[in-house]
């Protein structure tokens, strides 16, 4: 895929701007059930965006957030604020990725009547196509009314972060029959409430399989199966930015090791007066 780029006089920046193309719908993704793999990632700012978008399908724009670029503990403190900054950040960066922006904790669980205004709120803000939402059974009614009412949602089953006050931590879930049952039945019951796509999360494989099979919207894994619909991840995470990398993560680079060594070197060169160096500096006029 072709970037030009345009300068922009005003930052002196470089700003990409892909060629002209037509960004992926909800009904286009939703079409992909049982097709090509869908590639789905977390973004969270514009140049992540640019970067990411003529590889991926899909641009989430994760409430993990809290954690990568807020360094909180959890999602739990993360606000329809800052989702929305990061989400309209994301849309003006893409031209091709269909963008969701996930619905911060307490910002639709109470009612499907908050979760519209919430929702509604959110596409306005940033321009995304649709919202993405956590829970199971329990959400199906606010899937169904936010659909109807034209806000394409995304469902997460599984291990949900926003949960983990009530699940006691971030391990795997599905290990009991009970547990594999319920969690069956939650995607069950989003996907029949309309949902677009469907987030799997943290899940024993057998359930991620099962499920996927089991409705009739694209199933996008993340610590579940290379048999689901299609896969996302936190960019952060598989571009190696961080030192722990959890067991569903594939590390595809060593960020954190290529930056540590980039500005491990810059250092070295401004104590030593190598930097900088005549070719970026200014010359007076003749
Ligand atoms: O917030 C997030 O990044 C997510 C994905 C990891 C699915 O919900």
């Amino acid at each position: 895929m072709s970037t030009t780029y345009t300068i922009d006089s005003s930052t002196s920046r470089a700003t990409p701007v892909s060629a002209p193309m037509k960004r992926l719908t909800v009904p286009a993704i939703r079409k992909r059930k049982g097709g090509d793999p869908l590639v789905m990632l977390t973004a969270y700012t514009v140049r992540m965006a640019q970067l990411l978008d003529p590889h991926c399908d899909m641009l989430l724009v994760g409430d993990s957030l809290g954690q990568v670029v807020y360094g909180l503990p959890s999602t739990i403190p993360v606000t329809l604020e800052m989702m929305a900054a990061h989400g309209a950040a994301v849309v003006r960066g893409s031209y091709h990725s269909l963008v969701i922006v996930d619905m911060p904790f307490g910002s639709y669980e109470a009612s499907p009547q908050q979760a519209f205004e919430s929702a509604s709120w959110m596409l306005k803000q940033t321009g995304a196509a649709a919202v993405k939402m956590e829970g199971g059974t329990a959400m199906a009614e606010t899937v169904r009314f936010l659909t109807e009412r034209g806000i394409p949602v995304m469902g997460h089953v599984g291990l949900t972060p926003q949960a983990v006050n009530a699940l006691g931590g971030y391990g795997a879930r599905g290990r009991s029959q009970e547990e594999a049952s319920a969690i069956i039945d939650d995607g069950r019951a989003i996907a029949a409430a309309g949902a677009f796509a469907l987030v799997v999360e943290g899940v024993v494989e057998p359930i991620a399989i099962e499920l996927t099979r089991s409705i009739d919207c694209p199933a996008i894994g993340i610590g579940a199966s290379a048999q689901c619909d299609g896969q996302v991840l936190v960019a952060e995470d598989m571009l190696g930015l961080f030192e722990r990398t959890p067991r569903f993560v594939k590390k595809f680079e060593d960020m954190a090791g290529r930056i540590s060594a980039a500005v491990e070197a810059y250092a070295g060169d401004v104590r030593s007066r190598a930097f900088p160096g005549s070719e970026q500096t200014y010359a007076p006029k003749n």
